[in-house]
């Protein structure tokens, strides 16, 4: 089997798909590894080690793609470059195909088999396949290091010859992946932290990271069979609009996470809320590429609002280059090794993984809620 791994050309991506690490398993395998020369560079791997670890160098990126039986990607790949895959052809990549329909329909025209990295299941068969959790690790621990970068205020509490200096407060809205490693690094700077979620599952997990758990308690709906959240009764965010102001006007910092269904940011945090933060406060939005959790939240930017900032980043894995890599490759070798068997990717669309994983396949689409999201739009006039 040829594998490529094209240079990720999204602007301000940082990221390979592969690292030398990787690259030694799989050759060893006996899968053939090319990628594309300078893929490295932004995490500061050279070309000759990737040589090194018995990868070949492809300088011709259109011969290679047309000839590659597996790619894989940081980012989805363009419109024009599936254009120069082969039917027949595998990606791994993260397709978020529900939103990303027109790329759909490429990758069904094409007769690519398309595995998506964001829909693999998070079940603990899945869990050294699961980059979506690997880079919201790595969002978590950036956006308080970029909060306490921007706060014009110490995290840890100090006692100084000038007398003492009071920790920051950090308040944390959506204790999952990122949210849980936004609490620990901010516990490490010394902050004082609360946190909050939906599902009644996180308050242990919150307070063994030593943060105190506040919040309206949804019970046992409140997350689906996935583990993911669930859209709640009007009631619950009412209540929980109140305690998220009383919240947020207290703390120095807010890092917001949350997300239903996995897809879509609940608006969490409105203007007013923001008016009675104290002026120099930080928000950081990690939930921008949803659309955001602050009604304030400008994707991709930094908006300025009664003097409290509010932070957007939409790439933070990408700033943590080196091992956003690093992670986000063995997160990929753990899936192709997985179904590697006697010198073939063996396709069992009845395995538990490939299942949720496969979004389209041989022309057809196999991911049920991608059917459904093509089918509503066909319908629309
Ligand atoms: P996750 O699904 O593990 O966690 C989201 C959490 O939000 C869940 O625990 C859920 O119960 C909670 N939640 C949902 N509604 C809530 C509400 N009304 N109040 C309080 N909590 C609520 O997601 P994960 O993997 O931790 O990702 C978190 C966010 O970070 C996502 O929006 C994701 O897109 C984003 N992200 C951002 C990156 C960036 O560079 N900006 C990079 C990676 C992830």
């Amino acid at each position: 089997m040829k594998l490529i791994v094209p240079r990720e050309t999204r602007d301000g991506e940082k990221r390979v798909a592969l690292v030398p690490e990787s690259v030694k398993k799989l050759v060893k395998a006996g899968i053939s590894v090319a990628i594309e020369q300078d893929s490295g560079a932004g995490s500061f791997i050279d070309d000759r080690a990737y040589v090194e670890a018995g990868a070949i160098v492809a300088t011709d990126l259109k011969a290679s793609l047309s000839e590659a039986d597996l790619v894989l990607k940081v980012n989805p790949p363009t419109l024009d470059e599936v254009d120069l895959m082969r039917p027949g052809a595998m990606l791994l990549v993260p397709l978020t195909p529900t939103r990303n329909l027109d790329l759909v329909r490429k990758l069904l025209e094409h007769k690519v088999t398309a595995f998506s990295t964001d829909t693999i299941p998070r079940i603990s068969r899945a869990q050294a396949m699961d980059s979506l959790s690997s880079m919201a690790s790595i969002a978590g621990y950036k956006a308080v290091v970029m909060a306490a970068d921007t706060l014009p205020r110490y995290f840890p509490m100090l006692m100084t010859a000038a007398g003492t200096v009071l920790p920051a407060r950090v308040f944390v809205i959506g204790a999952g992946v990122a949210g849980l490693q936004a609490i620990a690094t901010a516990r490490r700077l010394g902050a004082v932290v609360e946190a909050t979620d939906t599902r009644p599952a996180v308050r242990t997990e919150i307070e063994s990271l030593g943060a105190k758990y506040v919040g309206v308690e949804a019970g046992e709906e409140a997350q689906d069979a996935g583990g993911y959240a669930k859209e709640l009764s009007q009631e619950f965010y009412r209540k929980q609009t109140e305690l998220i102001a009383r919240h947020c006007a207290a703390a120095d910092v807010v890092i917001t996470t949350a997300l239903i269904g996995g897809v879509t940011a609940p608006k969490l945090i409105t203007a007013e809320m923001v008016d009675k933060m104290k002026p120099g406060s930080v928000i950081v939005d990690l939930a921008a590429a949803g659309g955001g959790n602050c009604t304030l939240t400008k994707p991709g930017e930094t908006v300025e609002h009664n003097g409290v900032k509010i932070l957007a980043p939409l790439n933070l894995p990408s700033e943590v280059a080196f091992h956003g890599s690093l992670l986000y490759s063995r997160n990929l070798t753990a899936f192709v090794l997985a179904f590697w068997k006697n010198g073939v990717f063996a396709l069992d669309l009845s395995d538990d993984i490939l299942k949720e994983a496969t979004i389209t396949h041989d022309g057809k689409v196999i991911h049920i809620p991608t059917a459904q999201a093509l089918e509503k739009e066909g319908a629309r006039p």
